[in-house]
């Protein structure tokens, strides 16, 4: 594709011709705002999530005073009581301000009518032609709604959930009871969510229907802060140790101004994606006070609130023989409170098409006749690369293919690796580039003599030679090392 093709075209044409992303429905003319993962994305998206998982629930950090940080895990349901959502806040307030054109009847954000089209020939905003007839703003709400059961009346109206938190909190007793955790703990979910977008746009960034991964994290009042900051950096941190290396990447503290009503802190980790001049969200990460719990505590009647046996055990000597006292004491601050939440929300999306733009890159290789040319490389970082080696024989006779398909069967036992014989052997590295596969192995006459195979570096380019013998252990080597970057 032409240079001078703007860059996010080219990015969504490599995602398309790769397998990665693909238009949903496509051979029906598509549906805004829905996307399928080809084979290639699916694997990236998927090493995204797990990374996420890993960081959070299987291995997560060092908290700020140097101890281990406890987060589960939870799976709910993606339709929930439609109460949870008055609950929330989401039935009264989810809503975007719409305008309306009552002559081509299209539907416009109301903050985006100057970066919006209008449907009718030629292009031009919302109102600027003179059939246009636009409404005043309304309120229009982003969840979408379903009907349960036989019946559609307004008894059995659902909702699709617009976030995976709200799963979260309403499991909160369960988990409590259930497990052996303590605050400060968390509890992290992947899912998918919902939002009716008005304005779906810019490839997979504003979808109709995405996946989170949202943690929430319990802790007391007073260690909030330390808690918010805490989450906040090593977020952060967490873009960059998977590829976000830039300037593209940066951490904005919300003003006063932008914060919700209940909340004292947010900061978004923002990403500089090529369809715009701004930095975009990719992941906020809030203080949001007990609100979350207070609200479902008041709709349900259930008691939400955490007792804090280890303090008590501690104090209950003070009020030996004074039951009534030691009563009154059990069901208040400092025993008895409900837990303030830090909420991290990432977007798998998101973060998955900002590892695509970050890793798109377009530079000068030699081909199979020695002369440069133009390559495209999605460097992407080794741990979430979807294809992790490549193996080849580099002519398809002498017994080179057997080798190679050898080596491929073993290493496939352990990581995503691809097998390729057809055409010259410049080519196949362009395929492999272009899917982001970090190592090809290839297998040539050296080997029948010494046993050992070339290992070229899609980065550098460099290629060195290791014996065949040695290579599932110097791909973990890599691989592995490569998760605590
Ligand atoms: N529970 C808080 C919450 O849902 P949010 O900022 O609305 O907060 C969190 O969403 C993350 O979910 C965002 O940072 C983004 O990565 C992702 N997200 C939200 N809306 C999205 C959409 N329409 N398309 C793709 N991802 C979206």
């Amino acid at each position: 594709m032409a240079a001078e093709t703007p860059l996010m075209e080219r990015i969504v044409a490599l995602c398309k011709r790769r397998g990665f992303i693909f238009q949903s429905s496509e051979i029906y003319g598509g549906i805004g705002g829905f996307w399928d993962y080809g084979p290639m994305g699916v694997e990236l998206k998927r090493n995204v999530k797990e990374a996420w998982w890993r960081d959070m629930v299987i291995n997560p950090p060092i908290g700020p005073k140097g101890e281990p940080v406890e987060i589960v895990g939870i799976d709910s349901a993606l339709i929930m009581n439609p109460k949870v959502w008055e609950a929330s806040g989401h039935v009264g307030g989810f809503s975007d301000p719409m305008v309306d054109c009552r002559a081509c009847k299209a539907r416009f954000r109301a903050d985006q009518i100057d970066s919006s089209q209008c449907p009718m020939k030629p292009s031009k905003c919302p109102g600027q032609h003179d059939k246009c007839d636009l409404t005043e703003p309304r309120a229009f709400n982003l969840m979408f709604q379903t009907y349960v059961g036989a019946v559609q009346d307004a008894a059995s109206v659902a909702y699709l959930r617009p976030e995976t938190a709200q799963g979260i909190f309403v499991n909160f007793k369960n988990v409590l009871d259930t497990s052996r955790v303590k605050v400060p703990f968390g509890i992290a979910q992947i899912g998918k969510s919902f939002r009716n977008e008005i304005n779906p746009r810019n490839f997979t960034f504003r979808s109709r229907e995405f996946e989170q991964m949202e943690m929430e994290f319990f802790c007391e009042p007073d260690e909030a802060m330390m808690w918010y900051e805490f989450w906040r950096n090593t977020r952060h941190q967490w873009y960059v140790n998977h590829g976000l290396k830039s300037d593209k990447l940066r951490l904005r503290e919300h003003a006063a101004d932008e914060l919700s009503h209940y909340s004292t802190g947010c900061a978004d980790v923002e990403y500089l994606y090529p369809f715009s001049a701004d930095f975009q969200e990719l992941e906020g990460v809030a203080h949001r006070g007990c609100y979350d719990l207070t609200q479902h505590s008041k709709h349900s009647g259930k008691d939400l609130s955490y007792f804090d046996d280890d303090l008590w055990q501690q104090d209950a000597a003070k009020y030996k023989g004074d039951a009534d006292a030691a009563k009154k004491a059990k069901e208040n601050a400092p025993y008895r409170y409900l837990p303030t939440v830090i909420e991290p929300a990432a977007g798998a999306d998101r973060t998955t098409l900002a590892l695509i733009c970050e890793a798109y890159t377009e530079d000068q290789a030699p081909n199979d006749k020695g002369q440069m040319e133009t390559r495209t490389v999605m460097r992407f970082h080794p741990r979430i690369a979807p294809i992790k080696a490549a193996f080849f024989p580099l002519v398809n006779k002498e017994g080179l293919p057997e080798i190679a398909e050898k080596m491929f069967r073993d290493a496939r036992r352990r990581y995503h690796v691809a097998f390729d014989t057809k055409g010259a052997i410049g080519r196949r590295y362009r395929r492999q580039d272009e899917a982001g596969t970090p190592f090809c192995i290839t297998v040539d006459g050296e080997t029948l003599k010494d046993g050992s195979v070339t290992i070229r570096d899609r980065d550098t380019l460099q290629q060195e030679r290791v014996n065949q013998s040695h290579v599932m252990s110097w791909l973990d080597e890599r691989l592995m090392s490569a998760k605590s970057d």
